[in-house]
């Protein structure tokens, strides 16, 4: 059996508060795309986990293997074909956990958030709004199909240590500005650029290739431009770094 798991960038992301269980309150805007990992499951025996890139770690701080195990699984052999990269913001281990959970026939909410902030988001996808640590979900109207230039930077982000960086909190506008572009902005960005220069340059870059919408998408590091047309989103090349072409879906 094979499952596709795929990545979220946020669309927009506000850190409102620090909570007493040591988490953040948020409000952001989740959006599901092309670009997935692919999981594949067979009968094993006895637990296990394989993945295609071998920077992942495939012990029990695995995503999916702690998935698997919430939801009972015993005698199951489950491999990653990975090409969302890791630190990238872009979700692919909770991802892949909420895959795991789908497959196994437990899409349970509370499961899902006891193994991450953003699994219960890739439970459903789509395009969604979401408060509390972003797990309290309202969908919005779909935004499929919107071409993307995602920039896959080598500097990786911790979303702990990001949070870390955080001194400031934003106030809520609640959902319904959250329906414009002109309101997509990520409070992560100011901390994380401070940090990382580079990023900021690259959002510049995807802004002047004429994205009609660039930001960072969630801790980072990866920056997202958002295009017209397929045609003026291929015509941007970046030849010092790691891009992808992917829609959203
Ligand atoms: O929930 P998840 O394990 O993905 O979060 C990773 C880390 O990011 C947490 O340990 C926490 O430090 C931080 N975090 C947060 N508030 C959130 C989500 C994550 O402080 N809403």
């Amino acid at each position: 059996m094979t499952r596709e798991s795929y990545a979220k960038i946020n669309w927009s992301l506000r850190i409102t508060g620090r909570r007493a269980d040591g988490f953040h309150d948020l409000e952001t805007v989740f959006q599901t795309i092309s670009l997935h990992d692919t999981l594949t499951f067979n009968r094993g025996d006895g637990l296990s986990l394989t993945c295609s890139d071998p920077t992942i770690p495939i012990d029990e701080t695995n995503l999916v293997l702690r998935a698997a195990r919430a939801a009972g699984a015993e005698n199951l052999a489950i491999h990653i074909e990975k090409r969302i990269p890791a630190g990238g913001g872009l979700g692919g281990g909770s991802s892949d956990a909420a895959a795991t959970l789908i497959e196994l026939g437990k899409p349970d909410p509370a499961m899902a958030l006891s193994l991450g902030s953003d699994v219960p988001f890739f439970l459903g996808g789509g395009t969604a709004y979401a408060t509390g640590r972003g797990e309290i979900l309202t969908p919005l109207p779909p935004m499929a199909g919107i071409p993307l230039l995602l920039v896959l930077p080598p500097e990786k982000v911790l979303t702990r240590d990001a949070f870390a960086l955080v001194t400031r909190y934003s106030e809520p506008l609640g959902i319904d500005a959250h329906r414009d572009f002109a309101n997509f902005t990520n409070d992560f960005e100011e901390p994380v650029f401070a940090l990382l220069p580079r990023l900021r340059t690259l959002k510049q870059r995807l802004i002047d290739a004429g994205a009609m919408w660039a930001g960072m998408s969630g801790s980072g590091s990866t920056l997202v431009g958002a295009f017209d047309s397929a045609q003026a989103r291929d015509a941007v090349v970046f030849d010092d770094v790691r891009t992808e072409r992917c829609v959203t879906i």
